[in-house]
């Protein structure tokens, strides 16, 4: 039977390979903390010796640009991972992390970490392969962001949330929670107005169907083709 407490432990990718008596000896390592929406977890550019496994709730990863804006590198929520960059290399935060929902995370010190590295080479393994994910991701990132018209920039967004989020099915990706029109916006390194006016050409045109929160991409491989 789960034990209590570790049971968010089981629910993170990268220790899903482990025994509950594992499970219960990470436990030990971290601490769980509390913050409310808006606060923010980790400043870019101090240092940090930490990193966080989310328990509950929604966080942001953002940087800001030359004149001062947000831009959204990701978003996260419950069994994923942050703060490891700097962990792992010992340098500044590589960006800041704020939490847009009320939140619970798990903390755990940078020894701590190494130590668990070592001692569970299973866990060193997911890491990297959640890193070259990321890396994917970012790459997209960067290619949406050097694209000079809006449709290429909010349909890139479309297709990172579908990795993100998505439920493939049939050809079809629904995305169930649709971010904020201002947060996409963010991440496309555009304006709320250009998402908004974007979505609804892409609806018109067919390419998707928006019913409240939920996006449905109608034929997933055929919009990536399209844009990316
Ligand atoms: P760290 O640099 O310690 O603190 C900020 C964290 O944000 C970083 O570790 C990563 O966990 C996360 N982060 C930074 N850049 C990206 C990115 N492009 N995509 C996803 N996560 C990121």
């Amino acid at each position: 039977m789960p034990h209590e407490d570790t049971g968010f432990l089981r629910n993170v990718p990268i220790f899903a390979d482990l025994e509950e008596r594992e499970l219960d000896k990470i436990l030990k390592l971290g601490t769980r903390q509390k913050y409310k929406k808006g606060n923010l977890v980790v400043l870019e550019q101090e240092s940090g010796a930490a990193l966080f496994v989310i328990i509950s709730g929604k966080v942001k990863v953002v940087r800001m640009d030359e004149d001062g804006r947000e831009v959204i590198l990701s978003m996260f929520g419950p069994g994923e991972f942050f703060g490891e960059m700097s962990l792992l290399d010992g340098m500044a935060r590589s960006a800041s992390v704020v939490a847009t929902t009320k939140s619970e995370l798990f903390m755990i010190h940078r020894r701590e970490f190494l130590d668990l590295l070592h001692e569970f080479p299973t866990v060193a393994i997911s890491l990297l392969a959640e890193l070259a994910m990321r890396l994917r991701k970012a790459d997209m990132q960067i290619k949406s962001l050097s694209l000079k018209d809006a449709a290429g920039r909010v349909a890139n967004v479309l297709l990172m949330l579908s990795d993100d989020l998505g439920i493939f099915r049939k050809g079809k990706v629904e995305i169930e929670d649709l971010p904020l029109q201002q947060d996409m916006a963010n991440m496309a390194g555009t304006s709320r107005e250009t998402v908004s006016r974007m979505l609804h050409q892409f609806e018109r045109d067919g390419h998707v169907s928006m019913k409240g929160n939920r996006l449905i991409i109608n034929d997933y491989e055929a919009f990536r083709k399209l844009f990316l």
